[in-house]
Parts: structure tokens; sequence; C-alpha cells
């Protein structure tokens, strides 16, 4: 069963705050997502392994700490997933960024794949694939179907607001994958908009109705 984790920081909490706010419009929502963003990807790449290297400091030459080597990759999911990269890429700049768009198919209303581009060496990659909602599910155990039916094996999920719904259906699809979000709301309303949520992501990353 994967695990969830919510990153309780007051620095993510106290950000958060202002974007699910009506009131905070497209600039300062995109300006506090990629600085949640940020700060998730500095919790999440907790476990990234260390290796030692020789430094020579201007005093004397020591031994001390890089990342050894672990290949990273992001997916957004398109196009809210978007709104994350940035502020993630800011942290880890030598990862690789993939993206996977999907539609919602009006008569089945499952997502279905339209766009998948991953880089070339996959297996040797961690993903986190990115979402700002995880609402129903449906588009991340999608997007995640998608990554492994292309060979890849390690996969982290990070959003902002999950609801329990969704955290839900990506367990019981995808046991193999750890959920990462800044809180967990308390449940999807009939229009499948998470409630409080933040209203719908996509428009208030870019703007439209
Ligand atoms: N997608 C959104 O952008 N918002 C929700 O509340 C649910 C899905």
């Amino acid at each position: 069963m994967g695990r969830v984790y919510v990153f309780d920081h007051p620095l993510i909490q106290h950000k958060l705050t202002y974007i699910r706010d009506v009131n905070t419009g497209t600039k300062d929502f995109r300006e506090l997502t990629d600085e949640v963003a940020a700060l998730m990807a500095f919790e999440i790449t907790r476990d990234l392994p260390l290796e030692d290297v020789k430094v020579q400091t201007p005093i004397m030459e020591t031994t001390s700490k890089v990342i050894s080597g672990k290949k990273l990759g992001l997916v957004p999911i398109l196009r809210a997933g978007l709104g994350m990269v940035d502020g993630i890429l800011k942290l880890i700049p030598a990862a690789k960024v993939g993206h996977v768009g999907l539609y919602r198919d009006p008569e089945t209303l499952k997502p279905v794949e339209y766009y998948v581009k991953l880089p070339a060496d996959v297996e040797e990659r961690e993903f986190i694939v990115i979402d700002p909602m995880l609402a129903t599910g449906g588009s991340a155990v999608e997007a995640i179907n998608s990554l492994k039916n292309r060979g890849v094996k390690n996969i982290k999920m990070m959003c902002l607001i999950a609801a329990p719904e969704g955290v839900s259906l990506l367990q019981e699809a995808h046991p193999d994958v750890d959920i990462y979000i800044a809180a967990l709301d308390e449940k999807l309303n009939e229009k499948g908009y998470i409630i409080p949520g933040l209203g719908d992501a996509g428009d208030r990353l870019f703007g439209t109705k």
C-alpha cells in the first residue's frame, strides 16, 4: 500500500492558505504554487542517497557530501501540473521533464492518454508525477499506467491537495507509489471538485475560465 505523506511545514501550510483564497489573483496564485512546489521538493528529496567526495576549501582539503548520481524525472500531468514544475526545477535543476496529457472521454468519463513524452533513459530514473489536485484519482492512475507501460519502475506522486477518494483509488491501482501532499481535504463534491479545495487549479494558474 502506497504511503501518504502530508507536508505540514508551516511555510507550506501558510502559503497553501493563500493559494486556496478565492481573492488570490493569477499572478500570486502562480508564484505561491511555484514556492510551495519548491518547498515540497525539499521534503520529497529527503531520502536521496549521498556519497563522499573530496573538496578543497580555502583552508584545507576535506571530505564532504554530494547527491550520489540518482537521476530524477518530473512528469507534470497537463495542464495544471505545469504550474509546479519550475519550483521543483529551482531545487533540482538536473531533473529531466516528461509530460503526460490526458482528456476525459465524454462517454465513459474516463481519462484517455493523448500525449506522452518521457526522457530516454526511463529505467534509470526515479519519477515524480505532478498534479496539483488529486481529486477522483483517475488521471493520476492513468498517467502512472502510461509511465509503467513505458518501463518506468520508480514513481512518487506529488500534489498540493488530495481528496480521500483520489488517495484510495491511487493506492488500490498502484500500491507501489507513495503520495506526497500539502493537504488532505474532506471529499469531492457532485461535480468532482475537491472541497474545500482551491477551485480549478488549471484555470487559476493560467487565468482561464
Ligand atoms: N481539478 C481541479 O483543478 N480542482 C479540483 O477541485 C478537482 C480537480
